[in-house]
């Protein structure tokens, strides 16, 4: 009998993102595909709209083509029913990226030509955003934020926490940061100590010297001091999940080890981020995408992945673990060849 892929995403999480664009995963990954717009349509014409469906439809269907980039793979499971599910009562993770502010430059996320745009919310809406995203947040159990900027940095991300966390008291967050600005006095600010399900800091070196190469005007001390009270609070049971983001580069591969040995130092796991590049990194992308097999340093970052320390560190790689011990980003066909054959 055929089998048809199910793909919790569609069904579960909304990605709401600069201009109130809506997508049901990654938008790299799903190269822009979107449900429909917040600041257009009411979420019942975006959630369950005609695009919703076809999405929903065409994962059923085993047709991946709206889903190039997936770098998730092992989330697809086999679905128990014939029939496809085209609708769904409200998803239950909020992944919100509507400011860009940021208090840094990394170079893989901005170039040195990169100007904040202060257009991702339209004028007329900016004191509305709250009652603009209720319909979403009414039936979500996450909110994950900023996607897209600096969370700790930003007064539209800091003023969204503060009524989400007042309106809608039953939301745990997600907070993802780089980490300068997240401290005891910051957390405590946004009122949300006792609801944070979890916390991601992007840490991209182990190294001083590399973290500056990378992160242009950041500050790896205070990083690291805010690192140390997080995994006081993650080892008090404060915070439910403790993640450490690392972006692969030609700059930094070399500290994987290091990094992994750290993670498990402040009990955090670890997610291996491939180079993306949706974003506007012209030249930089080649010069760096280590996980190229073009890359002159690649096989470099083959031995890394077979290090004792890598291999023996799947119980805290979150992410990117099968990318690098194969060595290759297993590509989207070979994978769903793999899941048909068994
Ligand atoms: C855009 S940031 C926003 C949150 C926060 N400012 C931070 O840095 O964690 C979200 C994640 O995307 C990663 N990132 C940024 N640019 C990237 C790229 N070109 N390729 C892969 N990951 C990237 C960052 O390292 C970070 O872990
Ligand atoms: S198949 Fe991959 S890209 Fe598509 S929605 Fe699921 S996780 Fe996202
Ligand atoms: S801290 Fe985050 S948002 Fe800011 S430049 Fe770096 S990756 Fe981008």
């Amino acid at each position: 009998m055929r089998k048809h892929t199910y793909c919790p995403n569609p069904y579960i999480l909304a990605e709401i993102m600069p201009y109130g664009y809506v997508y049901p995963c990654s938008c790299g990954w799903i190269r822009g595909y979107s449900f429909g717009n917040i600041f257009e349509q009411s979420f019942d014409e975006i959630w369950n709209g005609e695009k919703a469906q076809e999405f929903r439809q065409k994962l059923f269907d085993n047709d991946f083509s709206l889903c190039p980039g997936c770098q998730n793979l092992e989330i697809l499971q086999e679905a128990d029913t014939k029939n496809a599910k085209l609708v769904s009562p409200s998803p239950e993770r909020i992944l919100l990226g509507l400011d860009e502010f940021c208090d840094v430059k990394c170079i893989f996320c901005r170039g040195e030509n990169y100007k904040i745009n202060t257009n991702l919310i339209p004028e007329d809406k900016k004191d509305k955003l709250i009652d603009i995203l209720s319909p979403w947040l009414t039936g979500a159990k996450y909110v994950k934020t900023n996607a897209v900027g600096e969370v700790f940095a930003s007064k539209i991300s800091r003023d969204l926490i503060k009524q989400i966390a007042k309106n809608f008291p039953h939301i745990k967050f997600e907070i993802i940061t780089n980490g300068i600005q997240c401290t005891k006095e910051n957390i405590e600010e946004l009122n949300i100590s006792n609801k944070i399900s979890m916390m991601t800091v992007s840490l991209h070196a182990i190294k001083e010297k590399t973290y500056n190469k990378l992160v242009k005007g950041g500050n790896f001390k205070k990083v690291l001091v805010n690192l140390e009270y997080l995994s006081e609070l993650k080892k008090n049971g404060r915070i439910e999940r403790f993640e450490l983001h690392f972006t692969v580069t030609s700059i930094n591969y070399k500290e994987i080890p290091d990094m992994i040995k750290y993670a498990r130092k402040i009990g955090a796991k670890i997610r291996f981020l491939g180079l993306d590049c949706s974003r506007d990194l012209e030249k930089l992308y080649n010069k760096i995408n280590i996980q190229d097999k073009r890359h002159p340093k690649y096989n470099s970052l083959v031995k890394i992945a077979h290090t004792k320390e890598f291999l023996n560190a799947k119980d805290i790689i979150e992410q990117g673990y099968d990318y690098f011990v194969g060595l290759e980003r297993i590509s989207f066909n070979e994978k769903i060849k793999r899941f048909f054959n068994g």
